[in-house]
């Protein structure tokens, strides 16, 4: 058997993961304030804390006050199902799916609420061709897909004097790149993302168009309590300040409270930016340095920055499985496998949450993985 050398250094936190991704540097759960839990959300302590994080999350996405932000039950798939079944229906619906996550937006739009979508569709690694939007619609997306690693560059597509709505669930991309808030009108994600956070709640954003659409169109179908974010005709106001529709984890939202300071402590989103930018270039580069290695997303103008998602010369899904068993053993990455029903390739969590120290230190781990399984096999 070949001789193959295991590496000398450790990535210090080996979570790669893409969610729930690695929690914040220094994170502890000691260092939490639990002054709230065990207490009512309604109490002054419970409410102060809930509107404290909406405040945080609004300066940090550096969101304008056009924009409303909430806390919604069910993570990212709450928010967004929750937009989709208050707001569709009133007219034509576009969406758009490169991935999974996008393609659980078509299920939802034509199986669930029967609304008979266009579809515009691309391959794992490509973009559709987003000049075929019809604008007259409201349009579905997803700004990063985080099983194929393929984003939109940026809000360019999205004309100003659109008539539908935008829905864009965001939640690989928010506190991660750049966002034109006057071209959303929904935007959803959760903590557990970019912000190394827990899940179970998700995050409603909304433009003043989509509060429009909400106060002027009652949907043809029932709606659950969860969902509902109006009240006799009027915008159910409180949820946006911290009045949650039902009980909230506590303990998640000092999570994200933990994870909202630190992001504050680095320079806010440029400072997140920065980090997930520096760690996927480090990426990028011990990509580059094998010939084994490649990216799936194809054009590096909208390849994403967090979850970065790569081709194995020659892997199949038992190879991959056994090459993140490998790297697990070792203490040397976690969660590192693509996606189940993405093509077989490894995904690395390139969020700012990440040390870009420890993405260099993957790549003998990856040498090391790549060989030890070629030489069994
Ligand atoms: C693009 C996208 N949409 C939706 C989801 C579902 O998120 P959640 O499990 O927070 O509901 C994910 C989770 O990975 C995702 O990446």
């Amino acid at each position: 058997m070949t001789d193959i050398t295991v590496p000398a250094r450790k990535p210090a936190r080996p979570h790669f993961s893409s969610g729930p991704c690695a929690k914040p540097p220094g994170y502890s759960p000691a260092k939490l304030n639990v002054e709230s839990l065990g207490r009512s959300h309604r109490a002054k302590i419970g409410k102060t804390r809930l509107a404290y994080c909406i405040d945080l999350m609004r300066e940090v996405l550096q969101l304008p006050d056009t924009h409303r932000i909430g806390i919604v039950p069910g993570s990212d798939t709450g928010a967004f199902e929750m937009a989709m079944w208050t707001m569709l229906g009133a007219r034509g619906v576009t969406t758009l799916a490169w991935e999974s996550f996008g393609e659980g937006w078509v299920t939802d739009a034509a199986k669930q609420l029967k609304l008979d979508p266009v579809v515009i569709r691309a391959d794992y690694g490509q973009l559709p061709d987003l000049s075929q939007i019809d604008w007259s619609t409201d349009v579905l997306f997803t700004w990063n897909g985080t099983t194929s690693g393929v984003r939109v560059p940026n809000a360019d597509f999205i004309p100003d004097d659109r008539e539908g709505l935008t829905f864009a669930d965001s939640t690989s991309a928010v506190f991660a790149c750049d966002i034109d808030w006057s071209k959303i009108d929904v935007a959803t994600f959760s903590w557990q993302k970019v912000l190394g956070g827990e899940g179970g709640h998700g995050v409603l954003i909304l433009g003043p168009r989509a509060v429009e659409r909400l106060e002027t169109y009652t949907p043809a179908w029932p709606l659950p309590k969860v969902f509902r974010l109006v009240s006799k005709g009027k915008l159910a106001e409180g949820v946006f300040k911290g009045e949650t529709i039902n009980t909230p984890s506590m303990l998640a939202v000092e999570d994200a409270i933990f994870a909202l300071e630190w992001a504050k402590s680095i320079g806010g989103l440029e400072g997140l930016k920065a980090r997930s930018d520096a760690n996927a270039a480090a990426l990028s580069k011990i990509v580059e340095e094998r010939d084994w290695l490649g990216h799936l997303a194809v054009d590096p103008a909208s390849r994403s920055t967090t979850s970065v998602c790569l081709t194995v010369e020659g892997a199949d899904t038992d190879f991959i499985k056994k090459f993140a068993a490998l790297l697990e053993k070792q203490d040397a990455a976690y969660d590192v496998a693509g996606y189940r029903d993405a093509p077989a390739g490894l995904r690395i969590w390139c969020g700012a949450t990440v040390d870009t120290a420890d993405i260099e230190a993957l790549g003998p781990w990856l040498d090391w993985a790549y060989a030890t399984l070629k030489a069994e096999a």
